[in-house]
């Protein structure tokens, strides 16, 4: 054969194949989720996330320390509320002792350049496990972007750098940054779940943080995923609004849409790889049938391809750890 164009020359050892890679991870990629305890000295695994723990403040604030030696730069906190703290209005959300706050000061405190982002969302302090308030078995609109304006504010008054809506309320970006603004927080950024679909791979996560909604599902305020370009309505929105990272979550199963907002918005794109990936990750592994480590690096190597420019994930550290 005589041929004009033979592509397995650029692929044929690993020099020459890292010359011309396109797509290449870095520890700065990645935001690292954190579910936060009340206590001391607790690491406890989450049984449908092996070898993925809550940890109380005490020892959160080592394992910031640790990351941030690593390379890593980002932290998202979530926090798990007693029950007993929890009410359809989120008000534990807004004390300005929770755990929340106490570990924003913390961590910040512990390892003040690691950038700290807070999920602000209702479902770990309702009652009902939904993002919103309740009312007649409705979760309505405004009265909930109020409580999320006054919760985001009170994540800044305690040093978060940014906070992280994903809760996919209607018009919560604009109030949020105009709470910022008119309360002086004008260094704080918003990093919007812009496109969140109502996705069964969330499952585990509910269980970390024991959020699981008590009646009906997520479908009237997060996504149909069988739709595209209501993404990208979603997505422009927040960033008229005042988004300065927008989001689209899950990862995997979404690709397509991750390249669709990457190309249509001019702020920064991240995505989240949720719970349930990781979970199915980790169980074909734990069968033997798949190389955990081999997993890891590619299915995140996709999503970065796929157009994002941050990644949160589990696997943020045992993917720096591979990189090396
Ligand atoms: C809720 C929230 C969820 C996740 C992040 N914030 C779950 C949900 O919407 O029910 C999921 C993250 C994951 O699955 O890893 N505000």
């Amino acid at each position: 054969m005589q041929l004009l164009r033979r592509n397995r020359i650029l692929r044929q050892s690993p020099a020459i194949r890292s010359l011309v890679s396109e797509t290449i991870l870095t520890p700065s990629d990645f935001i690292v989720p954190l579910f936060i305890v009340e206590g001391e000295k607790i690491r406890e695994e989450i049984p449908s996330m092996s070898n993925y723990f809550r940890m109380s403040l005490d020892v959160t604030v080592k394992e910031v320390k640790e990351l941030w030696a690593m390379g890593l730069k980002c932290v998202l906190l979530f926090i798990k509320c007693k029950d007993e703290l929890k009410d359809n209005k989120g008000t534990e959300a807004l004390n300005p002792n929770g755990l929340m706050q106490r570990s924003i000061k913390a961590i910040k405190n512990a390892c003040p350049e690691m950038v700290v982002m807070t999920d602000v969302a209702l479902d770990p302090f309702s009652s009902f496990g939904h993002d919103g308030i309740v009312e007649n078995g409705e979760i309505v609109n405004d009265p909930t972007v109020d409580v999320l304006a006054q919760m985001s504010v009170s994540h800044a008054q305690a040093g978060a750098d940014f906070v992280a809506p994903s809760d996919m309320m209607d018009g919560r970006i604009v109030a949020i940054r105009t709470a910022l603004e008119e309360t002086g927080f004008t260094r704080t950024g918003i990093m919007s779940y812009s496109a969140k679909y109502a996705s069964c791979f969330y499952g585990p996560f509910r269980d970390a943080l024991d959020s699981a909604p008590g009646f009906g599902d997520k479908k009237t305020y997060q996504m149909d995923y069988a739709n595209r370009t209501e993404a990208l309505k979603e997505t422009l929105m927040d960033v008229d609004e005042g988004a300065d990272i927008v989001m689209v979550k899950p990862a995997m199963a979404y690709l397509d849409i991750i390249r669709e907002v990457k190309d249509a918005v001019d702020v920064p794109v991240s995505a989240y790889h949720v719970s349930g990936e990781y979970a199915m990750i980790k169980a074909a592994a734990k069968m033997g049938w798949l190389n955990e480590d081999k997993a890891i690096i590619e299915s995140l190597t996709s999503i970065k391809r796929a157009g994002a420019d941050l990644i949160a994930t589990y696997y943020a550290k045992d993917a720096v750890k591979l990189l090396g």
